[in-house]
Formats: structure tokens, C-alpha cells, sequence
């Protein structure tokens, strides 16, 4: 039914849980001493951050997010609309940020110097998915699931006008659909 609104299935649920795996394989390494805080940013990370929260061993903790940017055409200020908050003061964790897709890095890169503002111990990003050609702003990723071409993509949490979610794969959508 949903599946008839893509045009391509970029990867498959099997070929996202053997990257998520490998994801958090590494990461359950680096944070082996120093268990991080885990933040997911709402929503588009939720199936993301549930499958990887699933496959690292370790004693993490989780709280979550929610920010906008005003986006390049409005004001100068550099500020971010942060619309839920962290429910705890992180200064002196270890904050690992879980997003969804890193597209123009507007949001990211405003977001992440307000966090590095509240002096955590340390603060690094993983993002399912970037889209290089995209960038406008400079955001490091430090772990990253896979780098993609430029096309509007849905599915495993992220959406078109808050649909498409809960499909299990992600698929690029029909042009007609957003058009
Ligand atoms: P940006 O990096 O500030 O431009 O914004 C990134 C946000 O835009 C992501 O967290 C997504 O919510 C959304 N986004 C960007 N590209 C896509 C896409 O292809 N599909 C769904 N959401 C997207
Ligand atoms: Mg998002």
C-alpha cells in the first residue's frame, strides 16, 4: 500500500540492521570506559535510535529532543528553536546525539554549539544517513550509516509530512507525491 508511493527501495530492513549493528558495535567500543548519554532527536531518529540503543552493551542513558531551525532564509541570529528540551543538565557526560539525516546541517549546526555550550565531557553525532551534496553548513559526524545522494527519502522513521514512518525500509518517494 505505502510501497507503491516509492519509486526505489534504497535499503532494505536486513541491509539497515547489519549497518546498525556494525554502528553500534563501534560505538559500544569507543564508550566501553565512559557510557554515554544517549539523545535522540525527535522524531525522524525514533526507529534509529531503537534498533541501535538495542545493540549497544552498555549502561547508557537516554533522554530526548526536539529543534528547528529557522532555516537559511530568515535572520542572522544563529539561533536554534529548541521545542522539547533535555529532561537533565549534561555537564560533564558524555553525549552521543542520534539523528536521523543530516541534509543542509542547519539545524545540527546550531543545535550542537548550543549543547557544547553546557560544557558536556564530550559531544558526538551519529546519523543514519547524509547527504553530502546537501551541505550548506559544516556538521562532523562521527558515526555514520550511509552516506546518499540528493533525493527525498522516507521510511525507518522519517517522514513527508509525518508520514511514511513506520515503513521498515527506507525508500526514495515519488517526485509526484511531494510536487
Ligand atoms: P537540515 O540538515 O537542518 O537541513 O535538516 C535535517 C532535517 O531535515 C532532518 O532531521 C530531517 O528531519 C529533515 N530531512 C532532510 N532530508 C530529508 C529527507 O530526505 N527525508 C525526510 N526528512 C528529511
Ligand atoms: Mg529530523
Amino acid at each position: 500500500m505505502l510501497e507503491q508511493d516509492m519509486t526505489q527501495i534504497l535499503y532494505t530492513s536486513d541491509q539497515i540492521a547489519t549497518r546498525v549493528a556494525e554502528l553500534a558495535e563501534q560505538i559500544s567500543r569507543d564508550y566501553a570506559d565512559t557510557p554515554p548519554l544517549v539523545v535522540g532527536i525527535l522524531r525522524g531518529s525514533i526507529v534509529f535510535l531503537s534498533d541501535l540503543i538495542r545493540e549497544i552493551d552498555l549502561p547508557i542513558d537516554l533522554d530526548f529532543m526536539s529543534a528547528s531551525s529557522y532555516g537559511s532564509t530568515t535572520s542572522s541570529s544563529g539561533a536554534v528553536n529548541i521545542k522539547l528540551d533535555l529532561s537533565q543538565d549534561i555537564r560533564g557526560r558524555h553525549v552521543l546525539l542520534v539523528e536521523d539525516i543530516l541534509d543542509s546541517g542547519n539545524t545540527l549546526s546550531k543545535l550542537i554549539p548550543e549543547l557544547k555550550a553546557r560544557e558536556p565531557a564530550s559531544l558526538k553525532l551519529c546519523v543514519l544517513l547524509d547527504k553530502p551534496d546537501r551541505r550548506v553548513r559544516p556538521v562532523t559526524v562521527d558515526y555514520l550509516g550511509f552516506s546518499i545522494p540528493d533525493s527525498f527519502v522516507v521510511g525507518y522513521g522519517m517522514d513527508f509530512a509525518q508520514r511514511y514512518r513506520n515503513l521498515p525500509y527506507i525508500g526514495v518517494l515519488k517526485p509526484a507525491i511531494y510536487e
